[in-house]
């Protein structure tokens, strides 16, 4: 039988939208995985892919695809059979292989009653994406949900064989998670790098771990840590438009905030972060404004290298298992 040799995962420390798809297509081409696998979420999620000059994007299937590896959608995601559908057809005229796409049979299939009751309860009160995510979840927990087994064809469900190399691809982001977001603004499923694991990853079998987050901090929807009023500052404003700071799933504007470097180091911390990720170094450089909370403080740096060196020495501090730390451009192509 052939086993896992390794495993890596790519998890979010911040709220989602940090350019989890860029740092996965530069690792998938880094490296000769033999699966891309999502373990988390729905068509909630969006990940862009800069590849070839061109802009791809993506909901439901794991960014791996573009570069022609095996992308599994894990037995804990939920799935929109219309929204997988629609997105295999956009890999075909796109020239990518639709068939290296494959679903859990155990995933949990999201219905439109699930669409309707999100559209109806949820999405206002807590800024969800309209994707049914929720509801379909509770319908998991008290077991009477629809699994994919169950409503796709055969051939589209995964043998549930994994092995060799695998890159692991996280949705949404840590203060999402349902056990360590800020309850209830946060989505339904663990987006905590442990949450890999039910892909049939042995907790031994992960190598590393790609903690990504970006040099300012953005939120996507409703959370009481993120005061609409933020939106009214003329400061993150300015940046979030330099930024291109709008949802790729529901095209809201993200509120801006500078980075909380506290939260950062928590979620580095419990994530079991080996590599961090700063993206967006290329936009705040443009912006030519450094700050960042620390402590509780807000500080202000008058460069650049010095708002990054003050940034790795606390990480040094705080170090656990990080022993990588890069900031990285948003617009480049990798
Ligand atoms: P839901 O996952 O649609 O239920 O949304 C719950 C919360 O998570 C809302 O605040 C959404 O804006 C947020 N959210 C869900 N998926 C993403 C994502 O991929 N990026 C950023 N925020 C997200
Ligand atoms: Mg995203």
């Amino acid at each position: 039988m052939k086993t896992i040799e390794y495993a890596d995962v790519v998890a979010d420390l911040s709220w989602g939208d940090t350019g989890k798809g860029k740092i996965t297509s530069a690792l998938v081409k880094k490296n000769s995985y033999d699966f891309v696998c999502r373990w988390a979420g729905g068509n909630n999620a969006g990940h862009t892919v800069f590849l070839n000059g061109k802009r791809y994007k993506t909901h439901l299937i794991p960014s791996g695809v573009f570069h022609g590896v095996r992308s599994i959608i894990g037995p804990a995601c939920v799935v929109n059979r219309d929204a997988l559908l629609k997105e295999l057809e956009y890999l075909k005229e796109n020239g990518f292989d639709p068939s290296l796409v494959k679903v859990s049979p155990r995933a949990h299939m999201v219905t439109a009653i699930h669409i309707n009751e999100d559209k109806k309860k949820l999405a206002k009160k807590l800024g969800t994406t309209s994707k049914g995510i929720a509801p379909c979840y509770a319908d998991k927990m008290a077991r009477s949900g629809w699994l994919a087994k169950d409503l796709l064809p055969k051939e589209l469900l995964w043998d549930e064989k994994l092995y060799g190399k695998v890159l692991c691809e996280g949705a949404q982001g840590f203060y999402l998670d349902i056990d360590y977001g800020n309850y209830p603004y946060v989505t339904s499923s663990t987006t905590l790098p442990y949450g890999a694991c039910s892909l049939g990853i042995p907790p031994q079998k992960i190598r590393k771990i790609y903690g990504t987050c970006k040099v300012y901090d953005t939120r996507s929807g409703v959370d009481p840590l993120f005061p609409k009023t933020l939106l009214d500052d003329p400061e993150l404003s300015e940046l979030g438009e330099l930024g291109k700071e709008y949802g790729v799933t529901t095209g809201r504007r993200r509120i801006v905030n500078w980075l909380n470097l506290d939260m950062m180091l928590n979620a580095a911390k419990i994530s079991g972060a080996t590599d961090i990720v700063f993206n967006k170094a290329d936009i705040l450089k443009k912006f030519g404004k450094y700050k960042l909370y620390y402590q509780d403080e807000l500080r202000e740096f008058a460069e650049w290298d010095e708002f990054t060196s003050y940034i790795s020495d606390q990480i040094v501090d705080n170090r656990g298992l990080i022993n990588n730390v890069r900031f990285s451009g948003h617009a480049e192509e990798i």
